[in-house]
């Protein structure tokens, strides 16, 4: 459950804020927790004061060091949590950002009045600084309210639809079209013909054109970098076989690009999910190559790539093998059978079993719960049953393939594994994705399960690198 701690000079002003909201509702349900802390409790003044004057002069007031500090270690404990401060001079807050505050279990958020805080009580305690907008407000509240809402919602459960915050529009750099509801005429005004159609198809073409008409008016910067995405997309799309974890990334609307070069049919690309640390590139050669790793993010996680001489570039930059692959798609639009019918979307009940098994499997000494527990909110696993009993599973990864295939040893052979993928790949024709997945090269049996459910095989072999941190060794 995602905890929001709030310090605040108003407690009461953020409560009264969020409690009648859908934000409210979740608190009241148990989908997160709102914990406004009022920072004036914690001031050691004998009168309540909590601020002074600056050094060096200015106008205003400012909230001093000491009961700012207090209140953090008396919400955290002193431990390591994600601390945003609201502020003018942050970052500005964008949907990217509340979609990784939404990974975090707990968050504290600093909001500030007067004319600020005492540096030095920030450079203690802040993580990150994030502002709404470039205008000034009173005070920090309405703008932590603000991140609190945009961030709550997408915590699942929170919404009614569990998908309906997962792939808006915003993703894609693009704004929503126009949306019309009864009557069909209003003060003389029809709703578009085409909406009443009962053509699906028709619809999709008339509202993805009417959002490109006004993302185009409204929003230059964004259409931009949507007309940069279709582009390359295009590209890419020439060896759809090999560039499909990259297609997907950017129709997900996951993956920023940092570098593109195009040269007659092949291209040069470096795509970096912030999201999950994940960078996936192809180089031309060895300069592009070089270019591309002087690029990657300092937090990159993990990198897919197929050529090898990028993969040594990426090893002399401190990036270890983590296994070459085979990789597979599914072109095609149908539904593929469910044979065994046991099968459904993991929960939270589900999680003890599911990540035992998991990290059973990966042997790896990095293994940890937190991806589990991440995929399974997520709504990315799915797990077979046999009377209730859990006997495998199957996910989705962060970055958009199919994998995380288990089933209970005395359940092999019986078609469950295939079933299981069968349903994941349903849930992703579902959502408009293509279906992919990696299988470890010399895993014969599982490439056959691919194949036998009319997935295709890519020409190049993927390697997956992870980056070696330095406490590794
Ligand atoms: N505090 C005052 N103005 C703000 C803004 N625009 N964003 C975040 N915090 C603020």
């Amino acid at each position: 459950m995602t905890k929001f701690h709030i310090l605040t000079l108003f407690p009461e002003m953020i409560l009264q804020g969020l409690n009648p909201s859908i934000i409210g509702r979740a608190a009241r349900r148990g989908l997160l927790a709102l914990d406004a802390v009022d920072i004036r409790a914690y001031t050691l003044d004998r009168h309540g004061k909590v601020d002074d004057y600056p050094y060096g002069g200015g106008a205003g007031m400012l909230m001093q060091a000491q009961p700012v500090y207090d209140a953090h270690r008396a919400v955290t404990g002193g431990r390591a949590v994600r601390t945003i401060y609201v502020t003018p001079q942050g970052k500005p807050f964008t949907q990217r950002m509340a979609q990784d505050f939404a990974r975090e279990e707990e968050l504290v958020f600093l909001c500030g009045h007067y004319e600020g805080i005492d540096e030095r009580v920030l450079e203690r305690v802040v993580t990150d600084q994030v502002s709404i907008g470039d205008y000034v407000l009173t005070g920090g509240e309405l703008a932590a309210m603000v991140m609190i809402d945009a961030i709550g919602r997408l915590i699942p459960g929170v919404l009614g639809n569990e998908e309906s915050a997962g792939e808006e529009s915003f993703f894609n750099d693009l704004l929503e079209y126009p949306q019309y509801s009864r009557p069909e005429e209003w003060q003389g005004m029809r709703v578009p013909q085409v909406l009443l159609s009962g053509d699906h198809r028709l619809v999709s073409a008339w509202r993805l054109e009417q959002s490109k008409r006004r993302t185009a008016e409204r929003r230059p910067d964004l259409y931009a970098r949507y007309q940069e995405r279709q582009y390359l997309t295009e590209r890419l799309s020439g060896q759809k076989r090999n560039n499909i974890p990259m297609m997907e990334s950017l129709s997900r609307g996951r993956a920023d690009i940092l570098y593109t070069e195009f040269r007659g049919r092949d291209t040069a690309v470096l795509l970096y999910d912030r999201s999950c640390g994940i960078a996936m590139l192809t180089a031309l050669d060895e300069e592009t190559g070089e270019k591309i790793a002087d690029l990657l993010p300092g937090d990159t996680r993990m990198a897919l790539l197929s050529e090898p001489f990028a993969r040594d570039i990426l090893i002399k930059r401190g990036y270890a093998v983590f296994g070459e692959f085979v990789q597979f798609l599914y072109t095609r639009r149908e539904t593929l059978p469910v044979r065994y019918k046991e099968i459904r979307q993991l929960t939270m009940d589900d999680f003890t079993y599911t990540s035992s098994r998991y990290s059973a499997e990966q042997k790896g000494p990095d293994v940890d719960d937190s991806y589990v527990r991440e995929r399974i909110q997520a709504g990315a696993m799915y797990g077979a049953f046999l009377e209730g009993r859990q006997i495998g599973f199957v996910g989705i990864h962060d970055e958009g393939s199919l994998g995380m295939l288990f089933v209970e040893k005395d359940f092999r052979g019986r078609g469950v594994g295939a079933s299981l993928e069968a349903y994941a790949v349903n849930r992703m024709l579902e959502r408009g994705q293509t279906p992919y997945g990696h299988v470890a090269v010399g895993n014969a049996a599982s490439q056959r399960l691919q194949e036998g459910l009319g997935f295709y095989k890519a020409e190049k072999t993927f390697w997956w690198l992870e980056k070696v941190l330095a406490n590794d060794t």
